[in-house]
């Protein structure tokens, strides 16, 4: 078959580019217009890389119109009804599920990573009590590299697979730590013998004084919402982890600017944002006005958890994640009840407005899972931080994939300058 292509002419000059299309395993072909500058002298202008493929990539697919999300070509249903988060991440990392044997190997790889340098404990005293555990994350991730420098080399690939390693290992134990600093507890050191769910866990609510007592509901609930945060392609903040891994610098430092692009409000904070909202709205009946107020641009509101840059239909994830909500308020804890109802019923109302309709904004994964976060008793300030758990491993997934690539070049977009013409510098006296 002749190459397909798509063909531009600018009509100043008449001149024509023949741009090759690229077609992938699954979704939309791709113009591939690298050379438009060298023939044409013009770049492309995409604001926000709304229509901009990025990179070329195995590990995710997301079908926004359909709702379908596959890792490695694994539907997201599947995976959540039948792995383990672990596994999922073996799956990521690797692109193959892995044999019992591979498991083993891989999940004692991760054991020997678990614990932190007590340094790195006393990291935490320089935050102020009411700091923004996201804020510890940054920091505590981002220092990492003062501490494990004997896998720096990142040309090295033993290197690079133990760096993304330490990071799937660590990010529980700093995850947990933020949250014991915040609230006074002691810190609880992580158990190899425990599942990577169940550790995580109870280095967040273990206390020296009592056995921790362990619910196997609210484990498999967290286990789930776990492997649906794993990876989304190239989200935000998966493509801050490839710009800066781009320029080759070490993974420590490209998740800490993950974590730092995640805590926004529009990308991982609206799990977070979507409680509050929910708190705010206090009663069904007060949903009118907030409606009202979300369609209202001048109100600034956004009716969080919803609409998605890629999901033009329901986000695979919230249906998942929606079902859950029912399952453990009803075993664990009805308590939040209220505010589930509010959920459903704003889900309901807006599913049904016009505006939301038109814009094609459905619930996405955030909607609910800060219900399921905040009934296994992790406060507000966490969810994004269980996000960035969760996330870390699409991550360095991502990173490795780029590093793994034979040509790898700095990542550098260009623009569209629009600001002052030249002109000569003016002395003061004569302004
Ligand atoms: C995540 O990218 C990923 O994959 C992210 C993620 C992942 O796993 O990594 O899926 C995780 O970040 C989920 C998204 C969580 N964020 C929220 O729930 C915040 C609320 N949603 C939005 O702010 C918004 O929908 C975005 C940021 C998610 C998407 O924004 P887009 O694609 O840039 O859409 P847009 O801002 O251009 O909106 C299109 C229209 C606008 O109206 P018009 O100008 O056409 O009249 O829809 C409106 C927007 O005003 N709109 C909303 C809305 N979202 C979009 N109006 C009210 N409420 C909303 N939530």
């Amino acid at each position: 078959m002749s190459q397909e292509t798509v063909t531009m002419t600018d009509n100043r000059t008449g001149k024509t580019i023949v741009c090759p299309i690229l077609t992938g395993t699954h979704g939309p072909p791709v113009v591939d217009c690298h050379g438009l500058y060298s023939e044409l002298g013009m770049f492309t202008f995409d604001p926000a890389y709304v229509t901009t493929a990025s990179c070329e990539s195995t590990i995710t697919f997301v079908d926004g119109e359909n709702g379908i999300l596959l890792y490695r070509g694994y539907p997201i249903d599947q995976l959540a009804e039948k792995s383990s988060y672990l596994e999922v991440c073996y799956l990521l990392l690797y692109g193959e599920l892995p044999t019992t044997e591979q498991m083993d190997h891989f999940t004692a790889n991760i054991h020997q990573h678990t614990l932190l340098n007590e340094g790195l404990q006393r990291f935490y005293n320089g935050f102020r009590h009411s700091a923004h555990p996201m804020s510890m994350l940054v920091g505590v991730v981002g220092a990492l590299s003062s501490y494990y420098y004997d896998a720096m080399d990142i040309q090295n690939p033993e290197h690079r697979n133990r760096s993304a390693l330490r990071l799937i290992a660590k990010l529980p134990t700093i995850a947990a730590n933020s949250y014991n600093y915040l609230m006074g507890h002691p810190y609880v050191y992580p158990r190899n013998d425990l599942g990577y769910v169940e550790n995580l866990m109870q280095m967040m609510f273990a206390v020296p004084t009592q056995p921790y007592e362990f619910n196997e509901t609210a484990i498999k609930a967290l286990e789930v919402v776990l492997i649906l945060h794993a990876d989304h392609e190239q989200n935000a903040s998966t493509s801050t982890i490839r710009l800066a891994g781009s320029s080759q610098a070490h993974p420590f430092s490209c998740v800490a600017g993950g974590i730092a692009t995640l805590w926004g409000p529009a990308h991982g904070g609206a799990n977070e944002a979507v409680i509050r909202m929910l708190q705010q709205i206090e009663h069904p009946k007060n949903i009118p006005d907030y409606i009202a107020r979300f369609k209202d641009k001048k109100s600034n509101l956004r009716l969080m958890g919803f609409g998605h840059r890629v999901y033009k239909n329901y986000d695979p994830r919230a249906k998942i994640i929606r079902e859950i909500c029912h399952q453990l308020l009803k075993e664990l804890d009805a308590q939040q009840q209220p505010l589930f109802e509010i959920a459903m019923e704003l889900e309901r109302i807006a599913l049904s407005d016009e505006y939301f309709i038109e814009r094609k904004l459905y619930p996405n994964v955030d909607f609910y899972s800060g219900i399921i976060l905040r009934t296994l008793g992790i406060p507000l300030n966490m969810f994004t931080v269980i996000f960035a758990v969760a996330r870390t491993v699409g991550w360095v997934s991502q990173w490795m994939e780029m590093m793994n690539e034979p040509q790898l070049r700095i990542a550098r977009p260009r623009q569209l300058y629009t600001g002052a013409a030249e002109r000569d510098y003016v002395p003061m006296a004569e302004r």
